[in-house]
């Protein structure tokens, strides 16, 4: 397992300043910048689009994991890779051929991450875990920050990090949803090894980014 990487999402920054926003997660230790892509079609809920991405890239060097929940959603893969993203995450749901998706994004030299929603199976990944760079564990259902987490989500994490073991390739294991202190060390001894968090991460203001982040890590030293 590789050491836990924190990945705050955006959703919950302050939309009318988010460049400064990344600016501040990024200082307080953020590994990546979890960028939560919506609809209104695939999910209930509309967010950003490439030209957003492409506006905050400046921004930071830290990499971009871009959670795409967008159907249809191989037309807009290019347009993510151009804007600067560094990780696309698809859903199998939101395409015909989720296996053409994932090798169209490394084709584009990207790293490709397939997210499974709370009722999809770990089998889905039997054919797909020998391409895929990350594998994302949704512990809500997606479309919403500030939601509950899904409990029965962390039998799936322990099943999924023995099947990414079993490949000897170091796939990363995500989890997005939900997420404080107390269900970050339940998702890390299941075998996460990055964790999204948005409430969690920008709750209490700029000031309060880095203990928040700390306490994500399960840091001591640094629980402000
Ligand atoms: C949900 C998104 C998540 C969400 C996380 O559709 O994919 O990334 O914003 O937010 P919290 O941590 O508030 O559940
Ligand atoms: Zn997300």
């Amino acid at each position: 397992m590789q050491p836990v990487r924190i990945a705050p999402s955006i959703l919950s920054a302050d939309f009318a300043k988010l460049g400064e926003e990344v600016r501040a997660i990024d200082a307080a230790g953020a590994d990546w910048i979890h960028i939560d892509v919506m609809d209104g079609h695939f999910v209930p809920n509309i967010t950003i689009g490439p030209a957003v991405v492409k506006a905050l890239r400046p921004h930071t060097a830290k990499p971009f994991d871009v959670h795409l929940m967008i159907s249809p959603v191989d037309a807009y893969l290019d347009a993510f890779a151009e804007a600067g993203a560094d990780c696309i995450t698809v859903h199998p749901e939101a395409g015909p051929h989720v296996h053409r998706t994932v090798q169209h994004v490394k084709s584009l030299g990207k790293r490709a991450g397939v997210v499974l929603n709370p009722a999809t199976p770990a089998k889905m990944l039997d054919y797909l875990i020998d391409t895929v760079d990350l594998v994302l564990v949704m512990s809500v259902n997606p479309g919403f920050g500030g939601q509950h987490f899904i409990d029965s989500q962390l039998k799936k994490i322990a099943a999924i990090r023995k099947m990414i073991d079993m490949t000897g390739r170091a796939i990363d294991l995500e989890v997005d949803g939900g997420i404080d202190p107390v269900h970050a060390r339940r998702c890390i001894e299941a075998g996460a090894d990055a964790l999204v968090a948005g409430t969690a991460v920008f709750r209490g203001g700029p000031e309060a980014y880095a203990a928040n982040i700390a306490a994500l890590r399960g840091d001591p030293a640094r629980l402000g």
